[in-house]
C-alpha cells in the first residue's frame, strides 16, 4: 500500500490541454472534462490509459467522440491501449459528484452554502477522471454554471453572463493547483501594476458583512508582490489575482494559480477580531501562498516525495519577508521556538521521516513541520554556506532552467552546484536522513590559541539506524571578558565526525556558538551561569544573545524539577536587566520573559536521561514564574504604564513589541497582585490583542470567569473570535480540571465538530495543555482518541493531522506509555479507520 521513491516512472500520455464544465448542484454537480492527448515520448510503446478517479458516478466516456467502454474500480479508470487512437486523441468523460455530502473537505465541497475545492495533494481525483500527479501540467479553461453572483475558477476571465463563468488558465499546471469557487460574495479589491507595467485586478471575496476585516490582507498581499519583484526579481503573470476566505477549511491555505483559498482566520482581521500575533500569521500566509506563484506554481514538483521543493522554500522565502516587513532577530528567535516545539519533537520520536521522504502511504499526512519548517532550515544553511550572491546566482539559474517544469531536489541541488562550483553531495543528507544532529562543544585555551572542537551524533531514526556526518554550517563569534567582540561572526563549517578549529587568542574569550541559530541541531555544551548570563547581557548576536536567557532559564528549570531548588538571582537578576533595558526591543524583552514550554521542558529532561513528570513540569514552571512575579513586581505597574499605547491600534510589529511586553508584564503582575491590574487592562481594552492577554493573565492565576461570560455574551456570533474563547479556557486551565472543562465545551451548542477550527480549538488545545493531555489518570488520552475516531470517518486529514498529540509518549513513564499504547491500539483497530489515521497510528505504535 505504500508509495515509492524509487517507482517514479513518467507518466505514458501527455495533456495537451483541459477543458471543463460544471454544472454545479449540492447533490448533484455534472462534470464534463474533454481532456487533449497525446503518447509521451518519455515512454516509448503503446500503453493503456490509467486515470484516476475516486468516489465519482460516471455517466459517459468517449474517445474523438465515440462511447467506449473503460474498465473502472474504486481509484480509477482505465481504457486498454487497443481502444487508443494513435497519436493525440480528445477523451471526454462525464461524471456525477455530490459537494453537499463531502465532509472530508477535499475535492469540491461546501462550506456553508458556498461551493469550493481543495486539490492539494490528490483531491483533484475526487472532482473528475484525471492524471492526478504532479508531473502532468497542462491549460486549463473552465466553464461554470450555476444560479450565484460569484463564479470563480484559475486564471484570467474569458466571460460570464447569468448563471455561467468561463475562465481560461494560460499557464500549464498540475491538477492540484485547480481550484473552483460559486457563491454569494463580495469583494475588497485593489489594484496592482507589476514592475514591467501589467495592471492587475486585485480582490478577496468573503461574506457580505466581513469585507471590513480585508484591509489587512489586502495589504499584505500588495506588499508581498513588490517585495517578490524587488528581492527575488519575480513579477505575476495573470490579470487578476483572487484570494477567497472559506470557514470551512482543514489547512491554513492553499495556493491555487490565480485563486488562492484561505482558511478564514488567516484573512480577516480588524483590531477588535484579531490579535498581534493573528496580524503576523495573515502576513506571513498571504506572502506564503503568494510566492508560491513561482516556487510552486510556475516550477512545481515532479512527485508529492518532492513537496519540500516548494513548501521549504516557500517557508524560507515567507520568513525572509516577515523579517524584511517586521525584525529579522525576532522572526529569527519566534521561528526558532516554533522548529523546536514542533519539528524537533517530530524528528525525536516515531513519526521521524526525511525532509524528502522516500516513502509514504497517504501524501497528506507529510504536510509535516519537517517538510516545511526543516525544509526551509536546510535552504538557510545552503545560503549560508554559498553567501548571498551565490544564492542569488542560484535563485536566477533554478528560475530560467526550471520554469514551466516539474523539477526533483537533484535538480534544485544542481542549480546550487552549477552556480557556485559547490559539490553538495554531502550536504544532499540534510534531505536523505531524518533526525536532528546533536553537536557537541569542548574548547581549550593555551595562552596564545584558542580551540573549538565539535562532534556530532545522527541519532537513529525509523528505518534509518545510520548515518553520514552531515555538512553543519556553525556560525560562531567570540567576545573578550570585557564583553567586546574580538571575532565578529564567522561561519565554520564542520563535515566530520569530530573536528577542530583555532583562533589566535592572547586573552581567553568567551564563544558564542551557533549564532542565528546556523543549522537546526541540539547543541550540547556545559556552560556556568554566569557565561550564560554574560552572553545574555554582551552577545552582539541578537539571536544567542535570547539564546543564553533561554538555557540559563531551562538549566534552572530542570533543577527545580529534579533537584528541588529554587530560582536564584543569577537567573533573575539577569531577566530584570532584560526587562528593563530600554535599549533592548521590546518585543525581544517580551521574548526573553516567556519562560520555557513545559512540553520542550519534558523533551530537554528526556534527552538528559531524565523521565518526565507532567505535573512536576507545570509545578515548578509556575512556581519559576512567581519566583519572577516577586523580584520585577515592585517595577512592573511602572512598565505596564510606560508601554500604554496613546493612539488608535495599528497592526505594525513596533506597537505589537510593546503590547507584547505589556502583557507579558500584566501576567506577571497578576501573579503578586491577584488579578487587578490586569482586570483593569481587560476592562480598558479596545483591541482583541490586549482583551485576550489580559484575560489569560487572569485565567493564568484562577480568576477571569467573569470575563469570560462577557467576552462570549459580546462575541457569540463571531466564529473567528469565538475559536479564541473556546480555546483558551482549555489551555490555560488547571492540569487537573482541563479534562472536565474540554469535556463541557464540547457540550457546549456551538461546539461544532465538524468544523475543522472549532475541533482544533478545543480538542487542539487540550492535546497543547502538557499536564492537562498527559494528566496521570488518562482522562487526556481517552478524550483526544475518542474524539479522533469520531472525526475519522467525517474528515480523515485533520483526524490524523491532529493525532500526532500522541507522538511524544516514548519520553513518559511506563503507566502512560501503556496508555497511550493502549488508546493508539484502541485506534487501530477501531473498523473502517481511514487510510490517513491508520498510517499516523500505525507509525506511532511502530517505535
Ligand atoms: N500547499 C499548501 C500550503 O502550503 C498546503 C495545502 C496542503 N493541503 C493538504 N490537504 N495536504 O500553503
Ligand atoms: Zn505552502
Amino acid at each position: 500500500r505504500a508509495v515509492h521513491l524509487a517507482d517514479y516512472q513518467p507518466y505514458t500520455h501527455r495533456v495537451e490541454h483541459v477543458a471543463l464544465t460544471f454544472r454545479l448542484a449540492p447533490r448533484a454537480t455534472r462534470v464534463l472534462a474533454a481532456l487533449r492527448l497525446s503518447p509521451n515520448p518519455g515512454r516509448p510503446g503503446r500503453h493503456d490509459l490509467r486515470l484516476d478517479g475516486e468516489q465519482l458516478r460516471l455517466i459517459a466516456v468517449r474517445i474523438e467522440g465515440r462511447e467506449v467502454a473503460a474498465r473502472v474500480d474504486a481509484t480509477g479508470m482505465t481504457i486498454p491501449a487497443e481502444m487508443l487512437p494513435e497519436g493525440g486523441f480528445t477523451l471526454e468523460t462525464e461524471v456525477e459528484i455530490a459537494p453537499e455530502g463531502n465532509t472530508a473537505l477535499e475535492g469540491l465541497y461546501m462550506s456553508r452554502g458556498m461551493y469550493c475545492t481543495q486539490c492539494e495533494a490528490e483531491g483533484f481525483r475526487k472532482i473528475t477522471y484525471y492524471p492526478d500527479r504532479p508531473d502532468v501540467m497542462a491549460p486549463f479553461r473552465v466553464r461554470i454554471e450555476a444560479d450565484l453572483p460569484v463564479l470563480l475558477s484559475n486564471g484570467n476571465p474569458l466571460g460570464q453572463g447569468p448563471g455561467w463563468a468561463e475562465w481560461e488558465d494560460p499557464w500549464p499546471k498540475p491538477a492540484y493547483l485547480f481550484a473552483l469557487v460559486a457563491g454569494d460574495l463580495v469583494a475588497h479589491s485593489a489594484d496592482f501594476t507589476t514592475a514591467s507595467g501589467r495592471a492587475v485586478a486585485l480582490n478577496i471575496w468573503v461574506r457580505a458583512g466581513d469585507q471590513d476585516r480585508c484591509a489587512y490582507a489586502m495589504d499584505s498581499l500588495i506588499r508581498s508582490m513588490r517585495w517578490d519583484e524587488e528581492v527575488y526579481g519575480r513579477e505575476y503573470d495573470l490579470d487578476v489575482f483572487n484570494i477567497v476566505a472559506v470557514d470551512d477549511f482543514n489547512m491554513g491555505a492553499m495556493e491555487n494559480k490565480g485563486l488562492n483559498i484561505f482558511n478564514s482566520k488567516y484573512v480577516l482581521a480588524s483590531p477588535e477580531t484579531a490579535t498581534d500575533d493573528d496580524f503576523a500569521r495573515i502576513e506571513a500566509i498571504i506572502a506564503h501562498e503568494y510566492f508560491h506563484n513561482w516556487t510552486g506554481n510556475r516550477i512545481t514538483c515532479r512527485d508529492w516525495f518532492q513537496l519540500c521543493l516548494k513548501e521549504g522554500l516557500t517557508v524560507f522565502r515567507d520568513q525572509q519577508f516577515s523579517g524584511d516587513m517586521r525584525s529579522h532577530a525576532v522572526k529569527r528567535i519566534e521561528d526558532v521556538l516554533m522548529l523546536r516545539a514542533r519539528q524537533f519533537r517530530e524528528d525525536g520520536g516515531p513519526l521521524a521521516h526525511p525532509v524528502r521522504p522516500d516513502s509514504y502511504v497517504e501524501i497528506n499526512n507529510f504536510y509535516t513541520a519537517t517538510i516545511y519548517e526543516k525544509g526551509a532550515e536546510v535552504i538557510g544553511m545552503l545560503k549560508r554556506l554559498v553567501g548571498e550572491e551565490g544564492y542569488a546566482r542560484a535563485l536566477d539559474l533554478y528560475f530560467t532552467r526550471h520554469d514551466g517544469e516539474a523539477a526533483t531536489i537533484e535538480d534544485w541541488l544542481r542549480v546550487f552546484e552549477d552556480a557556485t562550483g559547490r559539490d553538495l553531495a554531502q550536504f544532499k543528507r540534510w534531505y536523505t536522513e531524518a533526525g536532528t544532529p546533536r553537536v557537541k562543544v569542548w574548547e581549550e585555551w593555551d595562552g596564545e590559541s584558542y580551540t573549538l572542537t565539535f562532534e556530532q551524533e545522527n541519532p537513529a531514526t525509523p528505518g534509518q539506524p545510520e548515518k553520514g556526518a552531515k555538512v553543519i554550517p556553525i556560525a560562531v563569534g567570540l567576545l573578550n571578558p570585557n564583553g567586546d567582540e574580538v571575532l565578529p561572526t564567522t561561519v565554520l563549517e564542520l563535515t566530520q565526525d569530530r573536528q577542530s578549529f583555532r583562533f589566535p587568542a592572547a586573552a581567553r574569550p568567551v564563544p558564542s556558538i551557533l549564532r542565528g541559530f546556523s543549522a537546526p541541531v541540539v547543541l550540547e555544551r556545559d556552560v556556568s551561569p554566569e557565561e550564560r548570563a554574560f552572553l545574555l547581557a554582551h552577545d552582539t548576536d541578537p539571536f544567542n544573545k535570547w539564546e543564553a536567557g533561554r538555557a540559563l532559564a531551562k538549566d534552572l528549570l530542570a533543577r527545580m524539577v529534579t533537584e528541588g531548588a529554587a530560582p536564584g538571582p543569577d537567573w533573575l537578576d539577569a531577566i530584570a536587566r532584560v526587562t528593563f533595558d530600554e535599549g533592548l526591543d521590546p518585543a525581544f524583552r517580551a521574548l526573553a520573559l516567556r519562560l520555557p514550554g513545559e512540553d520542550d521542558m519534558a523533551s530537554t529532561l528526556h534527552a538528559g536521561g531524565i523521565t518526565p513528570d507532567p505535573a512536576r513540569i507545570w509545578a515548578e514552571r509556575r512556581r519559576m514564574g512567581e519566583a519572577l512575579a516577586r523580584r520585577l513586581g515592585p517595577q512592573l505597574p511602572g512598565l505596564i504604564e510606560a508601554l500604554a499605547e496613546p493612539g488608535p491600534f495599528t497592526p505594525d510589529a513596533r506597537a505589537a513589541g510593546r503590547r507584547a511586553l505589556r502583557i507579558a508584564a500584566l501576567a506577571l503582575l497578576a501573579r503578586v497582585d491577584g488579578g487587578r491590574a490586569a482586570r483593569a487592562a481587560h476592562a480598558a481594552a479596545d483591541n482583541m490583542t490586549e482583551e485576550v492577554g489580559a484575560l489569560i493573565a487572569l485565567l493564568e492565576v484562577g480568576a477571569g470567569q467573569e470575563e469570560l461570560v462577557a467576552f462570549e455574551a459580546r462575541w457569540g456570533r463571531d466564529r473567528n473570535v469565538m475559536d479564541k474563547w473556546f480555546a483558551l479556557q482549555i489551555a490555560h486551565a488547571h492540569p487537573d480540571q482541563a479534562v472536565a472543562v474540554t469535556e463541557a465545551l464540547t457540550r457546549h451548542p456551538d461546539f461544532d465538530w465538524k468544523n475543522p477550527n472549532r475541533f482544533r480549538s478545543v480538542i487542539g488545545a487540550l492535546s497543547a495543555n502538557h499536564a492537562g493531555f498527559h494528566h496521570g489518570s488518562g482522562a487526556g488520552y481517552r478524550l483526544v482518541a475518542d474524539w479522533l475516531l469520531r472525526l475519522d470517518p467525517l474528515n480523515p486529514q485533520t483526524a490524523a493531522r491532529m493525532s500526532t498529540a500522541f507522538e511524544t509518549w516514548p519520553r513518559y513513564d511506563a503507566d502512560r506509555q501503556g496508555m497511550v499504547q493502549a488508546e493508539l491500539a484502541r485506534m487501530a483497530a477501531a473498523p473502517g479507520l481511514s487510510r490517513d489515521l491508520g498510517e499516523m497510528v500505525a507509525r506511532m505504535r511502530g517505535a
